[in-house]
């Protein structure tokens, strides 16, 4: 193909959530970032890459013909197709309620594509948060990771190795945005410059740090949920949960800094363990769990931390060596979903119920089929909005095991 204009009307959204569709006179498969469905553009390849993606050839915005009626203005000032523009909101020039309503659609897509449409009826409505209505990504995140040349400070332009230059960011909630702001005002500086052979060096900021004196260069914070209000509800989802269960050992795999570990424990009934790779959230979970010990009676109700990596067989084995048999497991794994299932539960071949927090479908949904074909059933399905204005979406899943 040479630098030619393509007509393609945009029929659905790729899991990147690019808009995609058909080139109009040869029926090649297209996708093309910044479109909606039902949009009628056009498209040209970009410059140096004409490898395919995925299934799909990748093309660069030029023009709408005929624009989306949920389409508006993207409210940040950063944000866009440029390269010199921000695609960490991808979904900012669509209409909230329509963004939500097209990821349940793609969530039920990938239901079926993996052969679980019986799951589909029994997913209500997706769970948002006020004041997301107002179609602004303004305020909601807990979190950023930025990069950093020494000059220019921001996030990486997609698929590149480029900083895109933010001076602010909306999408961070109060305290992280002006802990950003304030450690944005100390650059440029010679001692972030990156060493040699590197593009940048990286910090992250979330909303637990005090001060942006205690931002630290490429040093990984322990894992924090995206959004506040998103938290608090999976919080109160899994407490619900966990208090209808009767006494034996309750595991939290992947429990990060005991974010849903300590949930658990308010069922004075359960013996709990917090099972985990990162050091660094070992040190924050042992914080946590000294202030939750002066709250409890310990001998009633213990919380305890074990370190694994339950990517490894073997570190699988001397987990249940050490911890011995689960009654009720909450899994919240990576992207990655559970790598190891197959171990998993033939060590830990007790297990009742299975709480199931995910955030990426295929592996997720990969994820329960293992569980049905294991015996157990599903009794709840919910999908939470925790990333709103980007396609992601996180899922809670309780599973049973039946006699
Ligand atoms: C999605 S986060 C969940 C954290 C926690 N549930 C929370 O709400 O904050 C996934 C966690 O899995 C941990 N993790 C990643 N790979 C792991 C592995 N191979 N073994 C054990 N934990 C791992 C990460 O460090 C991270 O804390």
């Amino acid at each position: 193909m040479s630098k030619e204009i393509f007509e393609v009307k945009i029929e659905g959204l790729s899991n990147q959530g690019h808009g995609f569709g058909k080139i109009a006179h040869t029926g090649q498969k297209v996708s093309i970032a910044g479109t909606w469905p039902g949009e009628v553009v056009l498209a040209t390849l970009p410059e140096n890459e004409s490898a395919r993606r995925g299934p799909f050839q990748k093309l660069n915005l030029k023009e709408i013909v005929l624009p989306s009626t949920h389409r508006l203005t993207r409210p940040c000032p950063h944000s866009g197709l440029g390269f010199d523009q921000c695609s960490g909101c991808p979904w900012s020039f669509i209409q909230y309620q329509e963004q939500v309503q097209q990821k349940k659609q793609k969530f039920l897509y990938a239901l079926q594509r993996q052969g679980l449409t019986q799951l589909g009826p029994i997913i209500g409505d997706v769970m948002t948060f006020p004041p997301l209505h107002e179609n602004s990504p303004s305020g909601i995140r807990t979190r950023g990771q930025f990069k950093t040349d020494g000059r220019k400070v921001g996030y990486l332009h997609e698929g590149t190795q480029h900083i895109v230059d933010i001076q602010d960011c909306m999408v961070l909630n109060e305290k992280a945005r002006t802990l950003y702001k304030q450690f944005r005002q100390t650059f440029p500086r010679d001692d972030w410059k990156p060493g040699e052979g590197f593009h940048y060096n990286f910090f992250e900021i979330d909303d637990e740090l005090n001060s942006a004196n205690d931002i630290q260069m490429n040093r990984r914070r322990p894992f924090k949920q995206a959004m506040n209000e998103a938290n608090f509800f999976m919080q109160q989802w899994i407490t619900k949960k966990a208090q209808s269960w009767s006494s034996g050992v309750a595991v939290d795999f992947y429990a990060g800094s005991g974010n849903l570990t300590f949930p658990m424990a308010s069922n004075p009934l359960l013996q709990i363990y917090g099972v985990e790779i990162s050091r660094a959230a070992e040190v924050e979970f042992n914080f946590k769990l000294k202030s939750y010990e002066n709250k409890i009676d310990k001998v009633k109700n213990p919380v305890h931390w074990q370190g694994a990596d339950l990517n490894s067989g073997p570190s699988i084995k001397k987990l249940s060596e050490d911890i011995g048999q689960v009654d009720y497991a909450l899994f919240d794994p990576p992207r990655t979903g559970l790598t190891k299932k197959k171990t998993l539960f033939k060590q830990f071949n007790r297990i009742k119920e299975i709480l199931y927090v995910g955030c990426e479908k295929e592996t997720a949904i990969s994820d329960w089929r293992f569980f049905l074909s294991q015996g157990y059933q599903i009794s709840e399905l919910k999908l939470v909005d925790q990333f709103p204005h980007t396609p992601h979406l996180e899922m809670l899943a309780h599973f049973r095991k039946m006699n």
